[in-house]
């Protein structure tokens, strides 16, 4: 997939910008704070009706207009183009148009046109709150899978509901028995989003895993684990009659409607929520919202080490603390804690890299690729591999940075825009700006 061109009117600092893209690689270099990273931005945007770090969408309209329009123009092979419009005014909800069609639903949108952003805030998915990673695993999911999306918000709707009514059960307004019903619209969208997460994210694993052996040379491993209050990480691939789930039967898991037509899987996912959920009944009453399911879930990053005779006090032993019980060799520390930035900043770049390969891989479509910054975030080395990796791939990739010295050496005839003060300018490139 290649980005031809982009329209960029009172988006962020600029006020109108037009560009051709010619070339697969295109290096965007400026100084602070002339628009490198808004033009990225407004790439990104297109293909995925979200800014990857506005908290609130009129924060990427120019100061005192009205509202943005942003346009671009994306190929697949030479005869299939397509033209994505966007526009959201000061006190509107956005609009997408595709090839002047416009889109409803952001769940119909996303997952057509696929990018992979990398940048200083990437660091977040290993360092930041469990809400990241979930939120890093929802949207990787929604561009590869056009119903994931519909079943997640389908489970946020129902999830709102049920802890409005915990709340009016707890100030006595409400009767428990009504929990029932929600609770079982809970199991069946919140089993698709289990399912389709412990899916993709063993995926991802291997390519996480892969990328960050050859990152590090060989010298550093990674262990990734779906953590759940729910489900166990291997939910898909172990034997549930192996499981401790004696105490099944509740009245929400006997309804036969729920269960019995449900695969070997969804069965499974759909015993060990019901049980959790069910199990945590009480504490949801007394908090007054839910407090086990897929909105509550995470990864756990953690950098293997050799088994050693006596573990630093400060060591994650694995054996001690793992809930499930599961014997393993190594001890790990968790990438979160201990990891230093720059390993926090690898497994990142692992992580990222991991999310092309298997948009790339499950899609049979190349995203585009934007990169931001890296050169402040990544050593030569790494960056001389991520640039690899991505020549190969013959992604169209954007970068960012204040200089091109230490990126020009790693790239074949990339073309080079200059950005100052919102205006683009390249030798190589046709611009219109105005
Ligand atoms: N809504 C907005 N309206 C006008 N200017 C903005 C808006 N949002 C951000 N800016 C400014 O745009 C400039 C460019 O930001 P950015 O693209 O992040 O720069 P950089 O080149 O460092 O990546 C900054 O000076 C920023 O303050
Ligand atoms: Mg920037």
């Amino acid at each position: 997939m290649l980005l031809d061109h982009i329209v960029l009117r009172n988006f962020r600092n600029y006020t109108d910008c037009e560009i051709n893209f010619t070339k697969p690689v295109i290096l965007i270099i400026g100084g602070n704070a002339q628009g490198k990273t808004s033009l990225l931005e407004a790439i990104y945007f297109l293909c995925t009706a979200e800014s990857h770090r506005a908290t609130h969408d009129a924060e990427l309209i120019r100061h005192h207009e009205s509202g943005f329009y942003l346009k671009g123009i994306l190929r697949n092979g030479s005869d299939d183009v397509t033209s994505l419009e966007a526009t959201k005014r000061v006190r509107g909800q956005f609009k997408l148009k595709k090839n002047g069609v416009l889109q409803t639903k952001r769940s119909e949108w996303i997952g057509q046109f696929n990018a992979v952003l990398f940048s200083p805030e990437s660091l977040t998915l290993v360092k930041g709150s469990p809400s990241e990673r979930r939120r890093f695993l929802d949207l990787l999911i929604s561009q590869i899978d056009t119903e994931y999306l519909k079943s997640l918000q389908e489970y946020n709707f129902v999830l709102k509901q049920r802890n409005e009514l915990l709340k009016q059960i707890r100030a006595t307004l409400a009767n428990p028995a009504q929990l029932d019903a929600w609770d079982k619209l809970l199991l069946m969208h919140g089993t698709a989003v289990i399912i389709k997460r412990l899916e993709i994210f063993h995926q991802l694993r291997n390519h996480a895993i892969q990328n960050h052996h050859k990152l590090t040379g060989g010298s550093e491993n990674i262990a990734l684990t779906y953590r759940s209050a729910s489900v166990p990480d291997d939910t898909l691939t172990h034997n549930i009659e192996n499981s401790n789930l004696e105490n099944f039967s509740t009245n929400i898991l006997t309804d036969p409607a729920l269960v019995s037509q449900k695969t070997t899987c969804e069965d499974k996912v759909i015993k060990y929520f019901g049980v959790s959920l069910n199990g945590s009944r009480e504490a949801d009453l007394q908090r007054g919202t839910t407090l086990v399911g897929p909105h509550r879930d995470d990864f756990l990053i953690e950098l293997e080490n050799e088994p050693q005779p006596s573990p630093p006090h400060n060591y994650h032993d694995d054996r001690a603390s793992d809930p499930l019980g599961h014997e393993t060799e190594t001890f790990r520390e968790v990438a979160r804690s201990y990891g230093s930035q720059g390993q926090q900043r690898t497994i990142a770049l692992a992580l990222k890299l991991a999310e092309l390969e298997l948009i790339r891989h499950l899609t049979g479509r190349n995203p585009i690729v934007l990169l931001d910054d890296v050169t402040s975030e990544l050593d030569d080395n790494r960056i001389g591999y991520l640039l690899e990796v991505l020549q190969d791939l013959s992604a169209q990739t954007f970068i960012t940075a204040t200089d091109a010295e230490p990126l020009v050496n790693h790239l074949n005839q990339p073309s080079v825009l200059k950005v100052e003060n919102a205006q683009i300018s390249s030798t190589t490139e046709t611009i219109e700006n105005s």
